[in-house]
């Protein structure tokens, strides 16, 4: 394969969501094979002392790189290596071969304008045939996919979700996480191009100074809590994603099973 087509497959790998938009992975390319190593040097110790949330988003990179490279012709063989401690020895190694035979169409259009919305939703209900895309989607190895739709299923974890936004929220040390990967302004955004950039979390765009001054000033874990909780009563369902083993090969397939639902959930229109 030439160069350019395997830097072209990353660009769609990297449209993957990851926590606090922080990226946290590294390519490797060969004749024939991208490996995805994960990048240590984008961490999250508060929000994710055991690092699940770095090994969900480079199994939502890995999902796209699949998909990317099937729509554009390649058969995919994957090997995950998560077994060592060692973190040089951790990989996800993608070998392409011509022969695709799967229409990926649909899904590969949908990468580049997915993304996560944190504004209010509808409520509508979901028709059937949707449940049973996302339900298709959803069940990969590893996972366990819950899409609840009924109240009784839903209060349950809208009540965890309210103490769970309290508890972090009451963390200093996670605001201070949090507030190393929010770009204040657009050209900040733009320079890193990583982070969260303020307006797409629903603060203003001003000056880092003033941001980090009115994100302390302001934030309000319990009121938060209650915006999370406005959010979810007004969705049409929530999705639960369950590693079925606590390790991180599971977290990979949970990404993959993540990022397949976000993409196929994308373009539809109820
Ligand atoms: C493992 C993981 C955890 C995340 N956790 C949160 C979260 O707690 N709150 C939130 O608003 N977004 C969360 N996100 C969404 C990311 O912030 C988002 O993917 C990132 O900012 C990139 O934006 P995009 O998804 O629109 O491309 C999470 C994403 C991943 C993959």
């Amino acid at each position: 394969m030439k160069k350019q087509d395997l830097i072209n497959l990353i660009k769609y790998a990297i449209k993957a969501p990851s926590g606090h938009n922080s990226q946290p992975w590294k390519f490797k390319l060969e004749e024939n094979s991208i490996t995805i190593f994960p990048d240590y040097e984008r961490i999250l110790p508060v929000a994710d002392p055991d690092n699940h949330e770095l090994f969900i988003s480079l199994g939502c990179a890995l999902e796209n790189l699949i998909i990317a490279a099937g729509y554009f012709g390649y058969h995919t063989d994957t090997d995950i290596e998560m077994k060592m401690e060692d973190p040089f020895k951790e990989s996800i190694r993608v070998e392409f071969s011509s022969g695709n035979n799967q229409n990926y169409d649909r899904l590969f259009k949908n990468i580049e304008i997915r993304q996560s919305t944190r504004n209010k939703y509808n409520k509508a209900v979901i028709p059937p045939a949707h449940i049973e895309k996302l339900n298709e989607a959803g069940n990969q190895d590893q996972v366990l996919f819950l899409l609840f739709t009924e109240p009784g299923q839903i209060e349950p974890v809208i009540e965890i979700t309210k103490r769970a936004t309290v508890l972090q929220l009451s963390k200093k040390g996670f605001i201070k996480e949090l507030m190393q990967w929010i770009r204040f302004n657009r050209k900040t955004a733009k320079k890193t191009g990583d982070g969260l950039y303020s307006r797409a979390i629903g603060s203003p765009s001003v000056p880092k100074w003033l941001g980090k001054l009115f994100l302390n000033l302001t934030l309000d874990p319990k009121r938060e809590a209650r915006k999370n909780v406005n959010l979810m009563k007004n969705s049409s369902g929530i999705l639960i994603f369950i590693a079925k083993e606590n390790n991180k090969e599971a977290w990979v397939n949970l990404g993959r099973s993540f990022q397949r639902v976000a993409i196929t959930a994308t373009p539809l229109k109820y």
